[in-house]
């Protein structure tokens, strides 16, 4: 039997659909707690951090998104139905991809989804494996933000690397979080964030394209979280992680350099906080044993860059099976890492609150 991979979670099931050149890209949650208060402004205000409006820095395609709430919502407060969320996709312009259909374009789902699918994969924007596509996640993001909200946990993320440009300055938590948009490129430091805009621009200018580290925080995340063996609590974020197009690599705490560290340097040591035991340093990133330890969930992404570059590339012509080069043209981001940032957010956020649901920590109905 063929199963599907539309839907992801299982007390908090968000299933995604549409695609980058169809009418409307869409995601329905099954499973979200009734008497949560919910507007569309409330989903909109999250779907408009997906888009920085820099041109310099990003594809020219600006989808000017209107969330609709299609269902699951009465009187402005969700009633324990199927909550379906929609956009629309009006900034379409499919011409460029009828040239290159039979040129698959290296790095893209291009050849893998047409050799899949028998060549019946909509091929227009990259149908089903955009970037677009991270919308219904962000809407999904936006529900479950909210719903963790009223249990005090807070989720965020931030661009921590653009190319070799990296984001090490210590700011606080809060610095982060309230700093995070004010930046076309998602980094919370204006220094950095225009050093990091400045080589995004370069590579575009060169016809090529960059990737980067986004850094995801889960905070006030309580004890206990997470459901050893299968569905431990970093085997499913970083699950939820992986399904963003680019997405190439997830790491934990001190993650690849735990490899190099000694049991001495990376083990966290125990200590009182408070009335709560807390530990000392984080390398663990706030799990242990698939279980959320207390402490902040530290993760970060790999996201690989653009693969739709301006340079010249040598790839296959399908028809005719012969090698042949390509220039891709048409609309497309130097750099995914800025639009990166909420869908990585949102993909922690929505784990999070599966999780929280399943273990009791949120209610299946909320109070007013
Ligand atoms: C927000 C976002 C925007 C993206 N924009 C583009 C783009 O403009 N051009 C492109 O070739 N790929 C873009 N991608 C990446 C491709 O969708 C992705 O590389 C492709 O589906 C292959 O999947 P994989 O890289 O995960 O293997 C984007 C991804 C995301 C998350």
């Amino acid at each position: 039997m063929w199963l599907a991979g539309n839907s992801i979670g299982k007390e908090f099931v968000v299933t995604s659909f549409g695609e980058s050149h169809v009418k409307i890209v869409g995601v329905t949650l099954d499973g979200c707690p009734a008497v949560l208060a919910l507007t569309e402004a409330d989903v909109q205000a999250e779907v408009d951090t997906r888009i920085p409006r820099d041109l310099k820095i990003t594809s020219e395609r600006i989808e000017k998104d209107k969330v609709t709430i299609q269902s699951g919502v009465f009187n402005g407060f969700t009633i324990g139905a199927p909550i379906t969320l929609t956009v629309e996709n009006r900034d379409v312009d499919s011409s460029d991809y009828e040239a290159m259909k039979d040129l698959p374009r290296p790095g893209h789902a291009d050849y893998t989804a047409r050799m899949k699918y028998g060549g019946f994969n909509d091929y227009r924007g990259g149908g089903r494996f955009s970037g677009r596509i991270t919308v219904a996640l962000i809407m999904a993001g936006a529900v479950a933000k909210r719903l963790l909200n009223q249990v005090g946990v807070d989720v965020f993320a931030y661009t921590k690397a653009i190319g070799n440009v990296k984001f090490d300055k210590s700011l606080t938590y809060e610095e982060v979080r309230s700093g995070r948009y004010k930046t076309a490129v998602r980094c919370p430091d204006m220094e950095t964030a225009e050093k990091m805009e400045e080589a995004i621009v370069t590579a575009r200018k060169e016809g090529d394209s960059l990737g980067g580290i986004i850094e995801i925080i889960g905070a006030n995340v309580p004890i206990g979280v997470g459901e050893p063996l299968f569905d431990a609590l970093d085997a499913d974020i970083a699950k939820a992680l992986f399904t963003i197009p680019a997405v190439k690599g997830v790491e934990f705490g001190a993650g690849f350099k735990a490899a190099t560290l000694k049991g001495s340097e990376n083990n966290d040591a125990f200590q009182m906080i408070g009335d709560t035991v807390g530990t000392l340093t984080n390398n663990h990133g706030g799990i242990l044993g698939g279980i959320s330890s207390g402490m902040p969930i530290v993760v970060r992404i790999a996201v690989k860059p653009t693969p739709s570059i301006a340079k010249e590339q040598q790839t296959v012509a399908l028809t005719t099976m012969e090698n042949a080069t390509l220039k891709v043209v048409g609309r497309h981001d130097p750099c995914i890492v800025p639009k990166a940032v909420p869908a990585a957010e949102s993909a922690v956020a929505i784990t999070l609150a599966d999780h929280m649901i399943r273990a009791g920590f949120i209610p299946r109905v909320l109070k007013e």
